[in-house]
């Protein structure tokens, strides 16, 4: 197998930062190198210490660029490429009017298969080596997501969604068909490669109490598996999901009902969370996935970060693009939009923290920390190699920039797909080959 040494300076976090002071959260290399064999990291740290290891080794140099292990994005809607920057409407007129008429369209493999090997070089052009993605009703959608990440060897985790109510006919599944398309896709795809299935309700709105049955079903049957939902975006989808299930105490209590909590289910939005239903998220470790640019553009709400990961029962979070609602792809765009949603709280979030909910921080909230998220050895090597002075306006800041820090705050801050001089999927460079 051949090897690879990638030289650059690097950069990985052992825990969440707390301070910008908080040294002991990451590990930073000046001259540091990660050797990479079969997809994976054997080696990451100091050049001089790295490369006695690295005989026949073919060597790439990004100094004095940075090398970070990929972003991770943990929600987007691959279905949605057409939709992003449609004018003008809030959640559910968004989603009737723009969405739900551009996702009926992936009933057609050819189309399905387009759009999403255009998805996934959009990932790759902006540094992000995983994420969490909604396909459509269609199977034909998530097969296309699939095999196009399948043949890029990506990590990703995806499901079709699930809807069989409050959408046009070309768009709903049934309780039976949803469950039997959802658990053929499981059999074929989930665990092969390094794909993985996510159970995903699209929402209490669009799914009827029988449906919930059946996603309950899937989950008891595939406990290992990720579910993925929305909750509590927007204040006209909260009154709607709690008058079409007014047994249940509160929008949460919806998915709580169907037992669709856990440590591997991933909330879009939780905006705004009663304390009830924050604690049912903390008591479960559901996961709280903050989506800045969305939430800004849909006038959702602003998502009180500290709140939730502060609380004396904390909520697990990450930070996603949510495309098409969001308007960018780019994780360094998401996390300075988000930097001030956070910002209109009183709080400054510092730029270590930042880097580490991309990467490490939403590793951990997808729960595959072990594979992906870090530079540690026998991780997979997705890596995004960053320029700060990518163009005239980050170069001149730069010139004032002292310390890693403040590196990190202009690529957050200024950087967008500019920035990514290359993005590494298992071991081989992705985005210069695209
Ligand atoms: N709620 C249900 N579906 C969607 C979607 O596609 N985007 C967003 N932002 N919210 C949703
Ligand atoms: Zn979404």
């Amino acid at each position: 197998m051949t090897k690879t040494l990638i030289r650059a300076r690097l950069l990985t976090f052992i825990r969440e930062p707390l301070t910008a002071e908080d040294h002991s959260s990451y590990r930073y290399e000046e001259d540091g190198a990660v050797l990479v064999e079969g997809g994976i990291i054997r080696a990451s740290g100091n050049y001089a210490e790295i490369e006695p290891q690295a005989a026949g080794a073919r060597l790439v140099d990004h100094r004095p660029h940075l090398l970070l292990p990929g972003f991770v994005d943990p929600h987007a809607h691959f279905p949605q490429m057409q939709v992003i920057a449609s004018y003008g409407a809030e959640l559910l007129d968004w989603l009737n009017n723009y969405t739900f008429p551009a996702e009926s369209e992936f009933g057609d493999g050819s189309h399905a298969a387009r759009i999403a090997s255009s998805f996934l070089d959009e990932m790759v052009r902006q540094g992000t080596t995983t994420s969490a993605v909604y396909c459509s009703v269609h199977s034909q959608s998530a097969e296309a997501l699939f095999a196009e990440a399948e043949r890029r060897g990506m990590r990703i985790i995806a499901g079709k969604v699930m809807m069989d109510r409050n959408a046009p006919v070309t768009l709903t599944d049934t309780p039976q068909s949803g469950y039997d398309d959802t658990k053929a896709l499981i059999a074929k795809w989930h665990g092969r490669s390094r794909l993985h299935y996510a159970i995903t309700p699209r929402f209490a709105i669009t799914s009827s109490p029988k449906q919930m049955e059946m996603a309950q079903a899937l989950a008891s049957e595939h406990p290992d598996l990720h579910i993925q939902t929305h909750l509590s975006e927007n204040r006209a989808e909260i009154a709607l999901s709690c008058e079409l299930y007014p047994d249940c105490v509160d929008y949460t209590g919806i998915y709580e009902k169907y037992g669709l909590l856990g440590p591997r289910t991933l909330l879009g939005h939780c905006i705004h969370l009663s304390e009830r239903e924050a604690d049912a998220l903390s008591d479960t470790g559901s996961v709280a996935v903050f989506c800045p640019t969305s939430n800004l553009f849909l006038g959702s709400g602003l998502f009180d970060y500290f709140r939730y990961r502060r609380r004396a029962r904390p909520l697990r979070t990450a930070i996603a693009t949510d495309t098409g609602g969001g308007t960018s792809y780019s994780m360094l765009r998401t996390m300075d939009e988000g930097y001030k949603v956070i910002a209109f709280h009183g709080e400054k979030l510092n730029p270590f923290a930042s880097f580490w909910q991309m990467t490490l921080g939403n590793a951990e909230a997808l729960s595959l920390a072990d594979h992906i998220g870090t530079l540690d050895v026998r991780t997979d090597a997705d890596f995004v190699v960053l320029d700060a002075s990518a163009t005239p306006v980050m170069r001149l800041r730069m010139e004032r920039a002292e310390t890693l820090a403040e590196e990190l705050f202009v690529l957050q801050t200024l950087g967008d797909d500019r920035s990514i001089v290359e993005t590494y999927i298992a071991g081989d460079p992705a985005k210069s080959t695209v």
